[in-house]
């Protein structure tokens, strides 16, 4: 078994070994050894070594290969179709309309899909979603984005300030490549979450940024503690140039939902530090424990009042989470607030270089801002599968951590929100000796062997980033409740023998 970099560097060797043998024909000029060290340099825990074992693992059980579980449960990826979470309807009857306009002359759809599907037509150069858009997106999507906020927040936003991007993804990565020159002769550094989503690590390192590493209080539910930003900005101010500060709120991997109070001691904080604010809140929807409630940056900055409300803050947010799931559809956008004027100008250059997200993404981030309401055709049906989803991401959520807890050798916050779970495991001396041996961090070691042993595919908390020397892992809450309940079963099972053999 091997850690994550072994991993890397074998499948870095196999390419390079297939290169050299297609040198007979051609010589390669472009190599490993000259190629952008900062590609090599980058990881992406979330689609790394476990889960190219797991499929592995899956090809090997449709070859007909004995295991000792019947198949593999996929738990490392938050893509709830992935793991047979249902779309939503109106979203797809929108999307259908679109791609196929004369479904418009039947009678097989609703009329506020119908009328939705219209409007984005419209907008569409020659009325087909097949053209290309604006680069920041189609005006009245960004008009219908601009509402939900102003709805969301209670207080005003601007369509011009609505990027839609392929993704939240694209959009923060968009931004996060304005910062990447270095300032006083010192590397640009941007503020991260320990644990992190690994699109940032991933990126600062693609861009040569430094990541500035700021730990959550696992044992107050992952909240944020003011006192952990002035250490970890001081210490970093001393090498690089700290721009910007992310925030994951509700968090990935760390399923927490951020109190009012602890925004503004964020916003404060940014404001003394002239940092750039990342607000990650693409998990907006997907609140469940009793008590807490999503508090957007935007709508705490203009409570706040000057100067807070005069901040550079990017917020994002997409179709791929909440309760639609529609991953694969790349659909999200950025709001950016009191960016320099030049500088919007540059973004919109900068992404006018890619012409524009996909115009069926677009689309779908309307279906999401711009739902039915009451009184409309599809209103009831569409609520009750909304909050259908919701409720069973809420159950689930539950189940998850509680059977964790009832596990000894495991600690797991409440899942106060997003999509994961991201327990402790007290691992045995022995476990962390035997890691050791087979060259691995404890928790690629522990993490390879639940796959080995039950086919359950969960990420190491080291993918993600933890305090040294505590090991947790990220699951997702999204397999279907009895797969939950067949996931967690095999699970505890493993997880004993396995404390039973290194105790
Ligand atoms: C915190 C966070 N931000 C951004 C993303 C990017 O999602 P997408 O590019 O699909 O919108 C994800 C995806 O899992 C995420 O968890």
């Amino acid at each position: 078994m091997k850690s994550f970099r072994q991993v890397s560097s074998l499948l870095s060797r196999s390419s390079n070994n297939k290169r050299k043998m297609s040198q007979s024909a051609a010589q390669a000029n472009l190599v490993l050894d000259n190629m952008n060290p900062c590609i090599k340099k980058m990881e992406y825990a979330v689609r790394g070594p476990l889960v190219i074992r797991a499929t592995a693992i899956e090809k090997e059980i449709e070859a007909g290969v004995q295991k000792p579980f019947p198949n593999v449960i996929k738990a490392n990826i938050g893509d709830a179709h992935a793991m047979g979470n249902k779309p939503i309807t109106f979203i797809r009857q929108v999307l259908a309309l679109i791609t196929h306009p004369p479904l418009l002359e039947t009678n097989e759809f609703p009329e506020d899909a119908k009328d939705r599907a219209r409007a984005i037509l419209k907008g569409c150069r020659g009325a087909s979603v097949g053209s290309y858009s604006d680069s920041p997106g189609i005006e009245i999507i960004r008009r219908h984005v601009a509402d939900y906020i102003a709805e969301r927040d209670g207080f005003p936003a601007e369509w011009t300030n609505i990027m839609l991007c392929a993704g939240a993804s694209e959009g923060i990565r968009a931004c996060l490549k304005l910062m990447t020159n270095p300032g006083e002769g010192k590397r640009p550094g941007v503020m991260i979450p320990i644990p992190q989503y690994p699109l940032y690590s991933a990126s600062l390192a693609e861009y040569n940024m430094d990541q500035v590493g700021y730990y959550l209080d696992e044992d107050r539910n992952w909240a944020l503690d003011p006192a952990e930003l002035e250490r970890s900005i001081s210490e970093a101010r001393e090498k690089c140039d700290v721009r910007a500060i992310v925030i994951i709120n509700p968090g990935n991997p760390t399923g927490q939902v951020l109190t009012r109070e602890n925004i503004v001691d964020i916003i404060k904080f940014a404001y003394k530090e002239k940092l750039f604010i990342f607000a990650d809140e693409v998990y907006q929807h997907n609140v469940y424990a009793e008590g807490s409630q999503f508090h957007s940056f935007k709508k705490v900055m203009n409570e706040l009042g000057a100067p807070y409300n005069q901040m550079e803050m990017a917020s994002f947010m997409t179709c791929s989470k909440g309760y639609m799931g529609e991953c694969g559809i790349r659909g999200g956008y950025a709001e950016v607030i009191n960016m320099d004027e030049g500088v919007m100008a540059m973004l919109q250059k900068s992404i006018s270089a890619k012409l524009c997200p996909t115009v069926i993404g677009q689309a779908c981030m309307d279906a999401v801002v711009n739902p039915p309401r009451p009184g409309e055709a599809s209103y009831e049906s569409w609520d009750a599968e909304v909050q259908g989803v919701l409720a069973s991401l809420k159950r689930r959520a539950q189940l998850v951590a509680d059977t964790l807890n009832s596990i000894p050798g495991f600690k797991c916050n409440t899942v106060q929100g997003a999509m994961y779970a991201f327990p402790q495991i007290m691992l045995p001396e022995k476990a962390i000796a035997a890691a050791k041996e087979a060259g691995q961090a404890p928790d690629v070691f522990y993490a390879f062997n639940l796959l080995e042993a039950t086919g359950i595919c969960i990420i190491p908390g080291s993918g993600f980033g933890q305090r040294p020397g505590t090991y947790h892992f990220r699951t997702t809450i999204l397999p279907q409740e009895d797969v939950t309940k067949e996931m967690l079963g095999r699970l505890k099972d493993f997880h004993l023998e396995f404390m039973n053999k290194y105790s």
